[in-house]
């Protein structure tokens, strides 16, 4: 509520009458008037006094130069020392820039955060309606900020951790990859010679095994075929000897002759791209053209990989079925690594992943990856 009296005019001396009683009654009921409206406004302070006094947070208020005018309870007995510094405590030292806001007459509300020993603090700093006054409003927040460090150093952990298993796991595939190469497919090439030898001489001594040798040297071969892909799939050769680029393509054109489907692929060099982009670059590949094989129905895929100074960006686009991402976005898939497991993987590496699709109109899955990894 709003005084409309001044309280100069109240404690003024009451103005010389002449004791006429019509101009003395009218002073009266002008005073009586004057006197409720002073009550109400008294009561309203009083009420705005009480709530720096009771609020929980610390509020201070100091003049235009520094001084501090008052304390609330709390501040008084977490800071006793804030009455005599002023602005060389801690806690306002980083408020004098918007004291000069004030003093130029800004009305805004600023907030800044302060440091006492291991104590934070959100500040809200503002000129009350009275003048010359700056008050802060100090709100604890070192839990807060303890939690969010905690997040972070969790999250950080969690990261590291995920990269090393995605290393362990390539590493393993590059191992894997070398002994199913070397150790089996070597095996597999000296069983077709033996066999393709005893082939020969069958032909004389018995020649009722040389159809059925000629199977099992089929089926050695359609192994050692399939042992080959495997080990190309664990680890892409070409990735180390050609470079992205080459690799991706060469992963298509097989893709492409396996599956019977149309498939365009546009790239270009990507030279100076890290090791582990890319081979999350290829990892990706693997799984959009294993999803539009399995579930897209599409009649045809185009690949692009495009690159500027900054970043490097691969594309599937299919023109089949097509989902609804929302329902199948996050959660996690039953077999290989998933979109879910690929969004993951290229944010480990600072990157991205973008899906457009919908009912019928095809899908285009992106995945977008900084060439180097900041450090
Ligand atoms: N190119 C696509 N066309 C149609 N549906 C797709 C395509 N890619 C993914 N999906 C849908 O998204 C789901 C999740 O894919 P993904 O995470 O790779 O798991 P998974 O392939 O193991 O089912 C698939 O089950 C499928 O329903
Ligand atoms: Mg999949």
């Amino acid at each position: 509520m709003k005084s409309t009296v001044p309280p100069e005019r109240v404690a003024a001396a009451p103005p010389d009458l002449d004791l006429d009683p019509r101009a003395l009654r009218a002073e009266v009921d002008r005073l009586r008037s004057d006197l409720g409206a002073l009550e109400s406004r008294h009561a309203e302070l009083r009420r705005l006094a009480s709530f720096p006094e009771q609020n929980p947070n610390l509020v201070i208020e100091t003049d235009l130069h520094g001084q501090v005018t008052y304390l609330n309870p709390i501040a008084r007995n977490r800071f006793p020392d804030l009455e005599t510094l002023g602005f060389a405590h801690p806690l306002l030292c980083g408020i004098t820039d918007c004291i000069g806001a004030f003093h130029a007459g800004e009305r805004v509300i600023f907030t800044r955060e302060a440091r006492v020993g291991d104590a934070v603090f959100e500040l809200k700093i503002c000129q009350p309606p009275e003048g010359a006054l700056a008050r802060v409003f100090a709100h604890d927040i070192t839990a807060m900020k303890r939690a969010e460090a905690a997040i972070e150093h969790l999250a950080e952990q969690r990261r590291r951790l995920a990269q090393r298993v995605l290393s362990a796991q390539e590493e393993e595939r590059r191992r894997l990859s070398g002994e199913l190469h070397d150790e089996a497919g070597q095996a597999l090439t000296a069983l077709k010679i033996g066999l393709e030898l005893l082939r020969g001489e069958a032909i004389e001594a018995a020649p009722a095994l040389v159809d059925d040798l000629s199977d099992v040297i089929d089926l050695v071969n359609t192994t050692r075929e399939r042992l080959r892909g495997l080990a190309h799939d664990l680890r892409p050769p070409a990735l180390d000897t050609l470079g992205l680029d080459a690799a991706l393509e060469g992963f298509c054109r097989g893709y492409a002759g396996r599956v019977q489907l149309s498939l365009d692929y546009a790239g270009g060099a990507v030279p100076g791209i890290g090791d582990t982009q890319a081979l999350c670059l290829y990892r990706f590949l693997q799984e959009a053209l294993t999803n539009v094989a399995r579930h897209a129905e599409a009649s045809h895929v185009g690949v692009t990989l495009e690159a500027d100074a900054d970043e490097v960006c691969l594309t599937v686009t299919d023109d089949g079925c097509g989902f609804h991402v929302r329902d199948v976005g996050q959660r996690r898939t039953t077999s290989g690594i998933g979109l879910a497991g690929m969004r993951e993987r290229l944010e480990l590496v600072g990157g991205r992943m973008e899906i457009e699709s919908g009912d019928g109109s095809g899908t285009r899955v992106s995945a977008r990856v900084p060439r180097k990894i900041a450090p």
